[in-house]
């Protein structure tokens, strides 16, 4: 039972973080940096990736970690699922592969331009970085309620 509560609190307060944070991110910080001219925009926005997404990779392990912890903790036959669980194990992978494609290509890439001081370029991966988010902000905020609603469907 405690294992269940633990497991349940870490799961709740990662998807907290991660999706809490894209949405930050997207509907508040994005507006109102908007206004920054290029230059203290792109140095913002890479002080910022710095230090969200290492949460993130933490997330991503504590998020799927803690799940399959409550399937075989709290679910006595962990197979066949609810297909609420199910629903949000996929939609948590491919939030996860997004995360992990972002952070290998776009946001490596960002830093490249960064340092060298190419900021027009740096600014193209700031974009397809604010794509991806803006994609698994939606995946997030919709497997949130798969998640929430799924033990009455
Ligand atoms: C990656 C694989 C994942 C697995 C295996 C998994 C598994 C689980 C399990 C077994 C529960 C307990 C369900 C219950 O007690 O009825 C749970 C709850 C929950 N999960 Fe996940 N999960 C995963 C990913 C995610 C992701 C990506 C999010 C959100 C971004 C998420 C959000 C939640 C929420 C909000 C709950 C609480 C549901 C409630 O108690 O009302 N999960 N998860």
């Amino acid at each position: 039972m405690s294992m269940t509560l633990l497991l349940l609190a870490l799961h709740i307060l990662s998807a907290t973080i991660w999706v809490g944070g894209m949405f930050f991110a997207h509907m508040v910080l994005r507006p109102a940096a908007l206004p920054l001219e290029l230059e203290s925009r792109i140095d913002l926005w890479f002080r910022i990736f710095s230090r969200f997404f290492p949460w993130v990779w933490a997330v991503v392990f504590t998020l799927p970690l803690s799940g399959y912890g409550l399937l075989y903790v709290a679910f006595a036959n962990p197979d066949p699922t609810p297909a609420y669980i199910r629903i949000m194990q996929w939609l948590g992978w491919t939030m996860i592969s997004l995360f992990v494609f972002l952070f290998a290509t776009h946001f490596r890439n960002m830093s490249k331009m960064v340092h060298k001081r190419l900021l027009p370029e740096a600014g193209i991966y700031l974009n397809r970085i604010r794509i991806t988010v803006s994609v698994n902000l939606l995946l997030g905020l919709l497997t949130v309620i798969v998640a929430t609603t799924g033990r009455y469907w």
